[in-house]
């Protein structure tokens, strides 16, 4: 067995999703995969499922057939504390900030030092979010907007995730925090082999960070695949999958 053979070479493999609410079938038969060391999004309009299938990778709203594997693991059926533990880093929409606990008390506790290699610490997270040790002893849940979004991302590498998925990371905030703050730490993520998912409606970003794109049409339907350079040269795609 060579080296490579021991590790999957498919960090996430989603194969024939179906996921409801109550009786709502929301996400009709989604099939897609991510490489290790890649960086890949979802462009869809609102409402499209994007939010559920990431719901349904951390066992939130669980699959109710088909089959998602990470790191060559059937995780279909796991709970999400389960699926955190095999290595997924999660910053949801609403960013989930944990009111009470002060930033630095956020961010320790996820904690989760990698076994080998570079490794996201409290001072490493502070250096690229240098607001947030300023803020370090205040109620987490009492951050701006941006500075919350900024907590979340920096507590989802606190846990040196294998996989970390995004929901629209971009959403609400000004554009010069958008392109001065999110977008760079999102770049170094990918710079330092970070496998990333991320879910934008902001394509100029995700075609920034990512270099693949799923593209998302209504109940989860992926209508094909494009890579950043198919996207930029073919605007017509973007205008028919995104709200542009
Ligand atoms: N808890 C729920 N109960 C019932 N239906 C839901 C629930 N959450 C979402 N839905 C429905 O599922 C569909 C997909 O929602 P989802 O949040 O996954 O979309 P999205 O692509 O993330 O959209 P957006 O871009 O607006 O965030 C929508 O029609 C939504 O109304
Ligand atoms: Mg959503």
């Amino acid at each position: 067995m060579g080296v490579d053979d021991r590790k999957s070479k498919k960090i996430l493999e989603i194969e024939d999703l179906q996921t409801y609410y109550g009786r709502s079938h929301i996400i009709q038969g989604l099939s897609m995969h991510i490489d290790r060391l890649e960086a890949v999004s979802i462009l869809g309009r609102n409402g499209v499922g994007k939010t559920t299938t990431l719901r349904s990778i951390m066992g939130l709203t669980p699959a109710r057939s088909g089959a998602i594997r990470i790191d060559g693991q059937d995780t279909t059926r796991w709970p999400p504390h389960r699926v955190v533990r095999c290595g997924i880093g999660y910053v949801p929409a609403e960013r989930h900030i944990f009111p009470g606990l002060s930033v630095e008390e956020n961010l320790k506790l996820a904690e989760k030092p990698k076994v080998q290699g570079d490794v996201w610490n409290m001072e490493k997270v502070y250096s690229h979010f240098p607001v947030l040790k300023i803020r370090g002893k205040q109620d987490g849940s009492t951050l701006s907007g941006g500075e919350q979004q900024m907590l979340a991302i920096g507590r989802a590498l606190m846990g040196n995730p294998l996989l970390m998925l995004l929901d629209e990371p971009s959403q609400g905030l000004a554009p010069l925090l958008v392109y001065e703050v999110i977008q760079p730490i999102l770049l170094v993520c990918v710079e330092e082999g970070l496998t990333l998912l991320l879910v934008e409606q902001n394509y100029r970003m995700a075609l920034k960070v990512a270099s693949r794109h799923y593209l998302m049409g209504i109940k989860g339907k992926i209508s094909g695949t494009a890579t950043s350079a198919e996207l930029m040269a073919d605007g017509d795609i973007i205008k028919q999958h995104l709200s542009v």
